[in-house]
């Protein structure tokens, strides 16, 4: 696979291209989680690769959007989700961070998690950020669990931003610094390696050493 951003044990990050808007399209309107759609906007293949020739309109940008790919020998390359860079400050360093895993049936595998540090090893190590923060509508219980786990800090909310079954709701704020996640990525990787994994005789082993990539320790 060409033009790869940074790359792990599973999962690769790489630039997003037209021909990706159909499948983008197709994950968002064949969404199954509730927890994100409000379903305000219709959405298709035109508006996403629209959507992906804007990335490249300014530079730099105010944002950067990838693709992540699997790396898995039975479906190399296949697109399973965006991760993003927004708001990116580059005069004070800083930016926001999203991520959506898909389809549904691919959450709760650690995919998330091993695409969100590719996505802060390229903002820390490549572009040199130094403080990350993100935001989470508060009904999103699992992308909160999850930005806890990779480090980042309670900053805050702002109430009532979103109305949800007849109630508002609120937006919370997290912040990351650098050696946050610098920990945060070691425990990550220290958990990973300390799980077991099922060859292909059905045993399981010790997970594999480092990664075969240049992803930091
Ligand atoms: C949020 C999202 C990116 C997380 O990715 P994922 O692949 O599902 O998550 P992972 O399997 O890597 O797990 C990462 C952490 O998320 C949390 N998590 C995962 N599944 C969870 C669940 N069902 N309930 C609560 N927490 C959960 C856990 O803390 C987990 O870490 P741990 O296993 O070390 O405790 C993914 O679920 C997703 O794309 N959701 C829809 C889009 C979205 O909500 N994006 C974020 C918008 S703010």
């Amino acid at each position: 696979m060409g033009n790869v951003i940074v790359s792990g044990d599973r999962l690769c990050l790489r630039p997003l291209d037209r021909e990706d808007a159909t499948a983008l399209a197709t994950h968002v309107t064949t969404e199954t989680d509730t927890v994100m759609v409000r379903g305000r906007v219709p959405v298709s293949p035109l508006a996403f690769e629209r959507w992906i020739v804007s990335l490249d309109a300014t530079s730099p940008p105010p944002g950067i959007s990838v693709a992540v790919c699997l790396l898995d020998e039975a479906e190399p390359g296949r697109l399973i989700g965006v991760a993003t860079l927004r708001n990116i400050d580059w005069v004070n360093r800083t930016a926001e961070t999203g991520i959506g895993i898909y389809p549904a049936t691919r959450r709760g595998q650690g995919y998330g998690a091993e695409a969100k540090h590719l996505l802060l090893s390229y903002a820390f190590d490549r572009l040199h950020l130094h403080a990350i923060h993100a935001t989470v509508w508060e009904p999103n219980t699992r992308s909160a669990r999850a930005i806890l786990r990779q480090g980042y800090r309670p900053a805050g909310r702002t109430r009532w931003t979103d109305p949800r079954d007849g109630t508002y709701r609120d937006t919370l704020f997290f912040d990351l610094l650098r050696p946050e996640w610098e920990a945060a990525h070691r425990e990550w990787r220290a958990r990973r390696s300390a799980a077991p994994t099922v060859t292909d005789a059905g045993m399981t082993a010790p997970a594999s050493g480092p990664s075969r990539t240049g992803e930091p320790a």
